[in-house]
């Protein structure tokens, strides 16, 4: 049993009957100090009711508990201190991780119902940026975590793939493009056109009017106009694709905004017959003064649809077609407006599932405080962040195992797993700054130190030569030095929960940095490999570890190197 649970029903056979397991449950603590027990139970709020003194509470709670399954339940002061009985708890622990194996931590056997997250979705004819990377790492985290919770997630790239932007595009191509520059080198030079094309705007201010033009011509279903553009598309996505074989990400569905373009009518009708749209100033919008929100542009005053619009369908459409339990949508929290917006006309249309729809925001990623930007040049380019971190990651590599035989593969591994692994440590709403060399260390809060001790563990394994452990019946560890990593390992799901609750990576990666940490203390202090009665259970605890901290990765999108 969970060893909180049996905490709580113990609790529950001497406590007053009108206290409910739930309301102990949130009493219960973890004692900052090993030397108060694994668990306490404080009991102020019993004073009042008992009219007795706290103290004199938790000594008579004390004289009444039964034990069974505890090494000692004694009191400190008001509190009741619970020491869990070591032997049974890591002999039940271990057996239960080597048998389950990956499946260690899974609930509710895959029945919880459909998740789409929409993640990533860069924008075509612009190079995928650091926020690109965010929510594309966030929403992969979260798409396992979810399913080891039991849902089925559903990853979507609603790619930013239609706008006036592809206007302007178009104009900045015919006038300084080339086919052959473009299928050189696709995303660079579309770039660039974009980026004249704004500047030139600013003195040419007919610029603007032609690729409005253009866009008009795209959204009528002009015959040029969508050549260039499904022409645009696929070079970009190609580009896009190289970014995700990388990072090991799959999507299950690339409609983008584009793919909504026939089921926008509709979705404008439906906002029309529940006279919701009104006009404003010639353009079309819905009202959400009541919401204390801006109103909703739904159509411009030349007929031009909007990313919201757009969003509708997509919202609509995801409903009709996944019945999903929720909706999640992987966006940095400049759009929270947006989203706050999306849900108030859903909501107003009558659609109460809009009620499951989650924002999961997160911060910026900034150069030295300062935050970055396309415009002004302070980009910092994904791919020559992975480079760089790989490069990093081999030089180390060949210091630390100059004789490790892929090492290329292991430093791909590792050096795009400690961009990984960085960015999801962090809280996602949290912004924080990228430092190339801080990110790939071999120590520390990285994710190289957790890769790093799992190959330490699997390696150890290796020298045991020792398969007996698998099939031996007693796997307690009396070693105290180990107490704290098997505590850990046993509060894997409850962590995996708590991630999944919060659609917080971090969780799960603060909690690998946990485990490697307290590992590579108890191996620092002990004789793993002594041959004596008690070395199955100390190679079941490190095999343990391996698949808890291989798992912990894979839950993150990190690798696991078996060597480096
Ligand atoms: N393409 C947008 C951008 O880069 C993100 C799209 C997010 N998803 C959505 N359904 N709005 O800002």
């Amino acid at each position: 049993m969970d060893s909180k649970k049996l905490v709580v029903e113990t609790l529950n056979k001497v406590l007053p009957e009108d206290i409910s397991n739930e309301q102990i449950e949130k009493l219960v603590e973890k004692p900052k100090s090993s030397d108060l027990g694994d668990f306490a139970f404080p009991t102020f709020i019993l004073a009042k009711s008992l009219h007795k003194a706290p103290n004199l509470i938790a000594q008579d709670l004390v004289s009444e508990i039964d034990t069974d399954g505890f090494e000692k339940v004694v009191n400190t002061g008001a509190y009741v201190n619970f020491f869990l009985d070591k032997s049974s708890f890591s002999n039940d622990i271990l057996h239960t991780v080597l048998n389950e194996k990956d499946d260690y931590g899974n609930q509710n056997q895959g029945d919880a119902g459909n998740v789409p997250i929409d993640m990533s979705s860069p924008n075509i004819a612009k190079p995928m940026s650091m926020g690109h990377l965010r929510s594309t790492v966030i929403g992969n985290s979260i798409a396992k975590i979810i399913t080891k919770l039991g849902y089925q997630p559903i990853k979507i790239n609603h790619l930013g793939d239609w706008g006036t932007q592809f206007g302007k595009l178009i104009v900045g191509y015919k006038m300084w493009g080339s086919e052959a520059e473009v299928e050189a080198d696709p995303i660079n030079n579309l770039l660039k056109y974009y980026v004249r094309f704004h500047k030139e705007a600013e003195e040419k201010p007919e610029l603007d009017d032609e690729a409005r033009a253009w866009f008009k011509r795209m959204e009528d279903g002009d015959e040029e106009a969508l050549k260039l553009w499904t022409w645009f598309r696929k070079l970009s996505l190609a580009e896009f694709q190289k970014v995700y074989d990388r990072l090991g990400v799959e999507f299950d569905s690339y409609n983008g905004e584009a793919f909504y373009n026939d089921k926008m009518n509709a979705v404008i009708k439906t906002i029309q017959d529940k006279g919701l749209l009104q006009e404003s100033r010639g353009a079309e919008i819905v009202d959400l003064s009541g919401q204390d929100l801006s109103p909703a542009l739904i159509r411009k005053t030349d007929g031009a649809t909007l990313y919201i619009t757009r969003d509708l369908a997509a919202a609509i459409y995801r409903k009709n077609t996944y019945d999903f339990v929720k909706s999640l949508y992987v966006v940095g929290s400049e759009q929270s407006e947006h989203f706050k917006k999306l849900k108030a006309v859903l909501k107003k249309m009558g659609y109460d599932w809009s009620d499951d729809i989650h924002h999961i925001e997160f911060g910026l990623i900034t150069n030295n405080g300062k935050k970055l930007s396309t415009r002004k040049g302070r980009v910092i380019l994904l791919e020559n962040v992975l480079n760089d971190a790989v490069d990093l990651a081999k030089k180390q590599i060949e210091e630390k195992n100059p004789n490790l035989k892929n090492k290329d593969e292991v430093a791909e591994s590792v050096g795009v797993g400690a961009v990984v692994f960085h960015d999801l440590k962090n809280e996602r709403r949290d912004n924080f700054d990228f430092n190339l060399e801080e990110v790939v260390r071999f120590e520390g809060e990285t994710g190289p130190y957790v890769q790093y001790t799992n190959a330490r563990a699997l390696s150890i394994l290796r020298k045991a030569d020792n398969d007996d452990y698998l099939k031996a019946n007693d796997l307690t560890v009396s070693d105290p030095e180990a107490w704290d990593t098997i505590k850990l390992i046993q509060q894997f799901p409850e962590v995996i929960s708590r991630a999944g609750e919060k659609y917080e990576p971090s969780v799960i990666a603060k909690y690998s940095l946990k485990l490697a940490k307290s590992f590579n203390q108890y191996y620092a202090h002990s004789k793993i490999l002594t041959d004596d009665s008690g070395l199955n259970a100390r190679l079941a605890l490190v095999k343990s570890v391996s698949i808890v901290l291989q798992m912990s990765l894979a839950l993150l999108g990190v690798k696991a190197p078996e060597e480096m």
